[in-house]
C-alpha cells in the first residue's frame, strides 16, 4: 500500500495535467467474453497506461450483465484482484428474480475497445444511458462512470435534496453523504441517500439505481452539444441496475420491487400528530393535549422530544420533569381516548457509567463502534459524549430491543405506540479530528461532566483482527484523494469518523450512508418484538436506498418560512414517488426560526395532504400549535376534515404501494407522461393518484395560478366540473383556512361521510361515493379494508368500483368484518340533465338531482361488504 503511495506522490505532475481531462484517459478494453445463463461476463483489461487520477488505476477489472427481468438489467464491474466494500445483503437485500431474457425491453450493447455501454430500448432503439467517449475510470477511491443524456434532460430523485423536484440538467451537483443539515439547506448533502433517478422523456421513463452507499457526486453539466450525468464514486464498487419502464408508474413499481416494498404503517398514524422541542414538563405535554380537544381540532398523537430525558440520555426520564408515574397517567389518558404517544430516541448512548444503565448494558455486551485501535469510538450529542451502537454486531439488535422492552414496557415504563428516532447519521456536534470530546462537549456546554474518566484502552474488546483486515485497499479513508462536496470541510466533521471499525470490520468509509437505515430497521424489529404482530410506527431522518420497507420519514429540521414550505412538496415527492417511503412529511408550520399565523396555516392545509401530517417545532421558536390562532385552528379544521373523508381512499393507496410500489404522492407528469408542461411542476401534486393539491405558494396573496392538464377536473368542496386545457389558470380569493383541492375524472372516491375527533372514531363512520368521470363518462376505483394495525391480517375486505354507460358495478370480496357500516350515498358528478330513474340491483332507488352543481346524489343504504350495480338513464 506504501508502495504504490510514494508512486502516486511522483506521478503527481501528471495526475493533475490528467484531472484535468479526465476524458482522456485510457478506460478498459473488454476481453474474454462469456455467455451466462441470463447475460454475459467479461475481463475489462486497463486499456493504455494508466492516468491514476486519484489513485492507481486497477488494471483488471470483473464485469458482469444479468438480465434479471424483462424489464431489469444488473450490471456489475468489481476488482478482478479480490472483494471490495459492497453495500450488505443485510442492508440491502437482493432481488432474487433473475428470469429475464435477453430479449428484455432494455438491452445491454457494448463497444469492447475502449469499452463502453448503452442502454437501449427494444422497441425503439432509443439510447437511455451511453458511456461513449467516458472512459471508466477505476481507482481504490474513485470510480467514474459518465453518461449522455438528451439536451434539456428531465432528471428526478438523487436525494435527499431540497433542490427542484426536477433537476437542472445544466450545473447541478448532487452530493450524497448523509450529514446533520439544520435549516436543510439548497444545493447541499443532506440527511437521507439515494442514489437513484428517473428520467422522463415524452417517449417513456426509466430508472438507474447505483447501488453503492459510499460518498459520491453526482454530476449533471450541460454544454452548448451535450448534456452528460457523471458519477464520482470514492469506494465501493459499480452495482447498477437499469429499469426499463416504459411508464413513470412502471419504473416506481420496478424499484420498488428492487429496494423492496414499502411498509404499511397503522391506519391511526395517518392521523394529525404534534410535537415540539421544549415542552419544558410533563404539564406543558398534557396542557396542549388538553387545548386540542378544548380547540375541537382532531389530535391523533402526542410526541416528545428530548426534553422527558435525563440529561438527554436515551432509555430515561427525568425524575424531577417527566416523572414516570406522570408519564404513564398521560400515555394512559390518552390511549383511554385513542389517541397515542410518541417518543424520540437517538442512537447515541451517553458516556455515563452508573447513570445510564443503558450505557452499562452496552458496555458490558461490547456493542459499541469502535476506533482503529480498538476503543470506543466518542463523538458529542446531546448528553455530552457519547458511544454509538454498531448495528453490525451481532448482540446489538438484541441490545437495542432489550433496551426498548425495559424503558417502552406497557405494565412498566412508557407505553410508547411509536417511536420517532433521529441524529442518525449518525451526528455530532464534534468538528474533526475532535481531540478531546469531553473538553469539547463542556466547551459546547453539553451536559458538563469530565468526572468520568473516558473509557481505557485495556477494558476493551479487540476487535478480532480476522475481520478487521477485511478493509479496502484504501490509501486514506480520512482524506480521500477525490474530494466530494460535502459541505463540512472534512467527511469526518460532526459524525462519527470515517476510520471507525465495525464488528465484522467494515469500515464507517463505507458504511456511514447505511448507519440510519440500519438503525431504522433494528428500532422496527425492536418495537415489534415489544408487541408482536403489530405494525411498527417509526419515523427516522436518516435513511438509504430500501429503508421504506421498514420505517417512515420526516424531511428534517427546515425552518419556518415560505420557501421552505414550498419546498417541501418537492421533498415529498421525492420519498414518496421516487425513494418508496410512502409515509413522509415535513415539519408543518416549520421546524427553525418563528412561523406566522398566514404561513402555519397555509402549511396546515397543505400538510393535511402530506402522507405523514405533524406539527413540529423548534425549541427557541414562538409556540404554533393549530390552536394558537383562530385562523389557523379553523385551516387546519377544515383541512383534516377534508383528510379524514379522504383518509381509507388514502390508505387504500398505501396499501397499494405496499403491495405493488403504486406511490401514493405523485407529480403531474405521472398522470399525464406527454404533457411537457407537466415535467417541471413542483407546487402542484395528487394525493394519491387522483387528487390534485394546488396551495397558495406565497405570502400575503390569495391567488395562485395552477396549471391544469387537458382533462377534466372537479372541485372537492363543491363538486363543481372544471375544465382544464393544458394551460395555466389563476385561481382567486382563496382565503387562509381553505386549499384547492380537485378531483381528477376518471376515479371513484370512497369517502367517509364525516370526519372524526380520533381515526378510531372515523372508522366508525359510513361511506359515500363519489363518481367523477373522464370525458368518456367512465370511472373506476377501489377500497381496501383491514384493522388498520397488525401486520398479518387475518382478514380483509377490497370493493373495486367500476363506472361507465351510467351504470357503477361495486364487486366486494373478502370478509374482514366491517360490522354495520354502510355506504350512505352515491353521488355522480358532471350529470347535465336530471336522471329519469335510477335503480339498485334492479329495484327503483331515489335521487336527487342538483342541477346548479350537475351532481346526482343517490340515496341508499347498502352494507359497506356488499357487492351492487346501480344504473341511471
Ligand atoms: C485496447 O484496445 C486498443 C484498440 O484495439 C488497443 O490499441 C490496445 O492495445 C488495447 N489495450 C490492451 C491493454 O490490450
Ligand atoms: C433496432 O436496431 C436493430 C439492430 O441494429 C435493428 O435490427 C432494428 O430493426 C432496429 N429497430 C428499430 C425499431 O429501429
Ligand atoms: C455551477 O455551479 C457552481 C456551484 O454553484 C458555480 O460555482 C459555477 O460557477 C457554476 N458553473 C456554471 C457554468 O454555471
Ligand atoms: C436555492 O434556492 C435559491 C432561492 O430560491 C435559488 O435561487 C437557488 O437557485 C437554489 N439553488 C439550488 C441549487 O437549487
Ligand atoms: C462538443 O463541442 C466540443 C467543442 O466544440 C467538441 O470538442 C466536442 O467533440 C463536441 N461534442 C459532441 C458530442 O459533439
Ligand atoms: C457528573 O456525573 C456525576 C456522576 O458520574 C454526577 O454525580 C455529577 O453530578 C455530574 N456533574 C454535573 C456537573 O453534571
Ligand atoms: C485510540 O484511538 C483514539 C482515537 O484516535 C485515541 O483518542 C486514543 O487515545 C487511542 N487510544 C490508545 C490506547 O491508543
Ligand atoms: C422568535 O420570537 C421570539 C419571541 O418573540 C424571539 O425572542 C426570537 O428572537 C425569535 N426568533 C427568531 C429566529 O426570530
Ligand atoms: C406580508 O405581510 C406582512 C405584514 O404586513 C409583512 O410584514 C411582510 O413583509 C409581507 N411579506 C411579503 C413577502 O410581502
Ligand atoms: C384535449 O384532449 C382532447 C381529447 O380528450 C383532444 O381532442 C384535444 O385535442 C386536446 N386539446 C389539446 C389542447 O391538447
Amino acid at each position: 500500500m506504501k508502495a504504490w503511495f510514494l508512486s502516486l506522490v511522483a506521478l503527481d505532475v501528471v495526475r493533475n495535467v490528467l484531472a484535468q481531462n479526465i476524458d482522456a484517459c485510457p478506460g478498459y478494453n473488454a476481453t474474454n467474453v462469456s455467455n451466462t445463463r441470463n447475460g454475459f461476463k467479461a475481463d475489462l483489461i486497463l486499456a493504455g497506461p494508466a492516468c491514476n487520477v486519484y489513485g492507481p488505476d486497477i488494471a483488471k477489472l470483473t464485469l458482469s450483465v444479468t438480465y434479471e427481468t424483462d424489464n431489469r438489467i444488473h450490471m456489475k464491474v468489481v476488482d478482478a484482484a479480490g472483494p471490495r466494500y459492497e453495500v450488505p445483503e443485510s442492508v440491502f437485500p437482493r432481488p432474487s428474480s433473475s428470469d429475464g431474457s435477453r430479449n428484455s425491453n432494455i438491452q445491454f450493447q457494448y463497444t469492447r475497445a475502449p469499452f463502453s455501454f448503452s442502454i437501449t430500448r427494444k422497441d425503439s432503439n432509443e439510447t437511455l444511458f451511453n458511456t461513449a467517449g467516458f472512459p471508466l475510470i477505476f481507482e481504490p477511491q474513485y470510480l467514474r462512470v459518465k453518461t449522455s443524456l438528451p439536451p434539456n434532460a428531465n432528471i428526478y430523485g438523487l436525494g435527499e435534496h431540497t433542490d427542484t423536484f426536477r433537476l437542472s440538467p445544466d450545473n447541478t451537483t448532487r452530493t450524497l453523504w448523509n450529514r446533520d443539515a439544520y435549516g436543510v439547506p439548497n444545493g447541499t448533502n443532506l440527511y437521507s441517500d439515494h442514489p437513484v433517478y428517473f428520467e422522463h422523456r415524452s417517449s417513456g421513463t426509466h430508472g438507474v439505481f447505483l447501488l453503492n452507499s459510499n460518498g459520491m457526486d453526482v454530476k449533471l453539466r450541460s454544454a452548448s452539444n451535450s448534456t452528460t450525468l457523471e458519477y464520482n464514486v470514492i469506494g465501493g464498487i459499480l452495482d447498477f441496475y437499469f429499469l426499463a419502464g416504459p411508464g413513470p408508474l412502471d419504473v416506481a413499481k420496478q424499484y420498488a420491487r428492487l429496494a423492496g416494498l414499502p411498509a404499511e404503517v397503522p391506519y391511526w398514524g395517518l392521523g394529525l400528530h404534534q410535537c415540539r422541542y421544549g415542552y419544558q414538563n410533563y404539564l406543558d405535554v398534557a396542557q396542549v393535549v388538553a387545548n386540542y380537544s378544548a380547540a375541537g381540532i382532531p389530535l391523533e398523537t402526542m410526541w416528545t422530544d428530548i426534553d422527558y430525558m435525563y440529561q438527554r440520555l436515551v432509555f430515561t426520564n427525568d425524575p424531577q420533569y417527566f416523572p414516570l408515574d406522570k408519564m404513564r397517567e398521560i400515555v394512559k389518558a390518552l390511549h383511554a381516548r385513542d389517541q397515542h404517544y410518541i417518543v424520540m430516541v437517538d442512537p447515541a448512548v451517553g458516556v455515563k457509567p452508573g447513570i445510564s444503565k443503558a450505557y452499562d448494558r452496552g458496555k458490558a455486551l461490547d456493542v459499541w463502534i469502535k476506533n482503529p485501535n480498538g476503543t470506543d469510538h466518542l463523538g458529542i450529542v446531546w448528553p455530552g459524549v457519547v458511544v454509538w451502537p454498531d448495528w453490525f454486531n451481532s448482540k446489538t439488535a438484541a441490545y437495542w430491543a432489550n433496551e426498548f422492552k425495559l424503558f417502552f414496557n406497557p405494565q412498566t415504563g412508557i407505553d410508547i405506540d411509536g417511536v420517532w428516532i433521529d441524529m442518525n447519521e449518525p451526528a455530532s456536534f464534534c468538528t474533526y479530528p475532535c481531540a478531546d470530546p469531553y473538553a469539547e462537549a463542556v466547551s459546547q456546554n453539553m451536559p458538563p461532566n469530565r468526572t468520568t474518566p473516558p473509557p481505557s484502552a485495556t477494558s476493551q474488546l479487540p476487535i478480532p483482527l480476522a475481520l478487521a483486515k477485511r478493509a479496502n485497499n484504501y490509501s486514506d479513508v480520512l482524506n480521500p484523494p477525490y474530494a466530494i462536496g460535502n459541505v463540512n470541510a472534512h467527511l469526518s466533521d460532526k459524525t462519527a469518523f470515517t476510520n471507525v471499525v465495525h464488528a465484522n470490520g467494515m469500515i464507517e468509509y463505507d458504511v456511514h450512508n447505511i448507519y440510519g437505515t440500519m438503525m431504522s430497521s433494528t428500532t422496527r424489529d425492536a418495537m415489534e418484538a415489544r408487541r408482536p404482530g403489530l405494525r411498527p410506527f417509526v419515523i427516522t431522518r436518516s435513511t438509504f436506498a430500501g429503508a421504506g420497507a421498514k420505517v417512515g420519514k420526516w424531511l428534517g429540521d427546515n425552518l419556518s418560512t415560505w420557501e421552505h414550505y414550498r419546498v417541501s412538496i418537492a421533498g415529498m415527492l421525492g420519498f414518496a414517488s421516487i425513494y418508496q417511503i410512502p409515509e413522509v412529511g415535513s415539519d408543518v408550520c416549520g421546524f427553525g426560526g418563528n412561523t406566522t399565523e398566514t404561513l402555519c396555516a397555509r402549511w396546515a392545509t397543505l400538510g393535511a395532504f402530506n402522507p405523514f401530517y405533524r406539527n413540529h417545532n423548534g425549541d427557541t421558536s414562538i409556540s404554533q400549535e393549530f390552536y394558537r390562532w383562530p385562523s389557523v385552528a379553523q385551516a387546519a379544521k377544515n383541512a383534516i376534515d377534508m383528510r379524514y373523508r379522504l383518509l381509507d381512499y388514502f390508505y387504500t393507496a398505501l396499501h397499494l404501494a405496499h403491495t405493488d410500489g403504486v406511490p401514493v404522492l405523485q407529480p403531474l407528469w405521472f398522470q399525464y407522461p406527454k404533457d411537457t408542461n407537466t415535467f417541471g411542476i413542483d407546487l402542484q401534486f395528487f394525493f394519491g393518484n387522483s387528487i390534485l393539491v394546488s396551495p397558495v405558494t406565497q405570502e400575503n396573496v390569495t391567488d395562485v395560478s395552477i396549471y391544469l392538464p387537458n382533462d377534466t377536473f372537479y372541485d372537492f368542496k363543491n363538486y363543481a366540473v372544471i375544465n382544464g386545457t393544458g394551460s395555466t389558470v389563476q385561481l382567486s380569493n382563496i382565503s387562509y383556512t381553505d386549499i384547492p383541492v380537485y378531483i381528477r375524472g376518471g376515479v371513484v372516491l370512497p369517502l367517509r361521510v364525516q370526519s372524526a375527533n380520533t381515526t378510531t372514531a372515523l372508522r366508525k363512520k359510513n361511506f359515500e361515493l363519489v363518481i367523477a368521470p373522464n370525458r368518456s363518462g367512465k370511472a373506476s376505483g377501489s377500497l381496501y379494508i383491514d384493522d388498520g394495525v397488525s401486520i398479518q391480517q387475518q382478514r380483509t375486505r377490497e370493493a373495486t368500483y367500476t363506472y361507465g354507460d351510467k351504470t357503477l358495478k361495486v364487486n366486494t370480496k373478502g370478509s374482514y368484518d366491517v360490522g354495520a357500516l354502510k355506504y350512505q350515498s352515491v353521488k355522480i358528478l358532471g350529470v347535465t340533465t336530471a336522471p329519469r330513474q335510477v335503480t339498485l340491483n334492479g329495484q327503483r332507488a331515489e335521487v336527487v338531482y342538483d342541477v346548479g352543481a350537475k351532481v346526482a346524489v343517490v340515496s341508499l343504504s347498502q352494507p359497506l361488504g356488499s357487492s351492487f350495480t346501480l344504473k341511471w338513464s
